[in-house]
């Protein structure tokens, strides 16, 4: 099996579950757009998912109702330990969802609070 890539595997996990705060702007201490702002942190990341630190727990009244949708499932989990114990690949850019969804999303839960 090849190792999952950013654009294919990792990047839809991490808009759903992680952009929201890791993104310009926003209250994480880094972004997770693009790749190459993600990259510095992908064994923190490997850490925090596997140890499950990230997404944070909590009710943030930043993202209210998506608290509780935003754990990761383990298969994710997988993924992303995977994807960092590869080397963290980029992929093909050509994998990559539009980013309009994301931030569709997050204004949507920006605005609510
Ligand atoms: C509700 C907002 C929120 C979400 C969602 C979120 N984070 Fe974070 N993250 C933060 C904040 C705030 C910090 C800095 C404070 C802290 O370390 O607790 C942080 C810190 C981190 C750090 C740095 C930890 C360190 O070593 O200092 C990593 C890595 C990280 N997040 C990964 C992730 C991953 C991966 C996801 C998605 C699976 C995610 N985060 C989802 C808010 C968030």
């Amino acid at each position: 099996m090849n190792a999952p890539t950013f654009t294919k595997d990792v990047a839809p996990i991490l808009q759903k579950n992680c952009q929201s705060c890791h993104r310009p702007g926003e209250a994480a201490p880094f972004s997770m757009l693009p790749y190459e702002e993600t990259r510095p942190w992908t064994g923190a990341m490997k850490l925090a998912v596997k140890q499950k630190l990230m997404p944070p727990w909590f009710a943030d009244p930043q993202v209210g109702h998506f608290a509780n949708d935003r754990s990761l499932s383990q298969k994710e989990i997988d993924t992303i330990v995977a994807w960092v114990t590869a080397g963290a690949p980029k992929g093909d850019p050509k994998d990559l969802l539009p980013e309009k969804k994301a931030v569709a999303n997050s204004k949507a839960s920006i605005a609510a609070h």
